[in-house]
């Protein structure tokens, strides 16, 4: 049953799913703000994040660029791709939202389309990490910036799990392109692990 759950936050799908994204959307709201704050999303940018979930952050991130600015997401889950869309259905009518269904490994957009890049909760489950940092750093232009969030969720994590995940995302990050500029781990137990990336030049 644990493996079952565990497997829904990856790629929620079914009855379960609908139960496993709505925890996620009433659970995390203070890493939210934490990894938000990170990215310090402006009015009038273009910010993509990358394994949105049910939406939440999606409607937090508009919010910031404003009515100048979109936000653009991706998500494996089909559920959760319809879930996203209703929690943002005025914002995606508006032609300010665009939520897409599509992994990290292959980002549907144009290079240099964002000015950011933000994930929470989801480069755990990307299938194959250093491509999918290569299609964040190829998304933004340059100057643009990314913020790649993992908090360890298994039963027992520890702050050293934390740790781990900042080495665990730096690695591909630096490699793709990306100078890391910021490694931080956040003020919940277990710590959130947050990177941010810089495209140089
Ligand atoms: C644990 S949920 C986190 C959702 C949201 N970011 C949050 O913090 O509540 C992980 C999400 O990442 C998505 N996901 C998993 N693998 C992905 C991939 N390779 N590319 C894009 N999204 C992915 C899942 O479908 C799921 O919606």
């Amino acid at each position: 049953v644990i493996t079952a759950v565990h497997r829904q936050f990856g790629h929620p799908r079914g009855p379960l799913g609908t139960l496993v994204g709505w925890l996620m959307a009433v659970k995390n709201g203070r890493r939210s703000r934490w990894a938000l704050a990170l990215l310090a999303a402006r009015p009038g940018e273009r910010v993509l994040e990358v394994g949105f979930g049910p939406g939440v952050d999606v409607q937090r991130l508009a919010a910031a660029v404003g009515a100048e600015g979109r936000v653009a997401g991706v998500d494996v889950s089909a559920l959760m791709v319809a879930r996203g869309r209703r929690r943002n259905r005025a914002l995606v009518e508006k032609g300010l939202v665009d939520l897409r269904r599509g992994g990290a490994e292959g980002l549907p957009f144009e290079a240099g389309a964002f000015d950011a890049a933000y994930s929470v909760n989801s480069a755990q489950f990307w299938t194959d990490a250093p491509l999918a940092f290569r299609e964040v750093r190829r998304v933004l232009r340059r100057g643009g910036r990314a913020v790649i969030v993992v908090q360890p969720m298994e039963g027992g994590a520890t702050r050293a799990d934390s740790e781990a995940w900042l080495e665990r995302l730096a690695r591909p990050m630096a490699e793709s392109g990306l100078a890391v500029v910021r490694q931080e781990l956040g003020p919940f137990e277990p710590p959130p692990a947050a990177v941010v990336g810089l495209v140089a030049g």
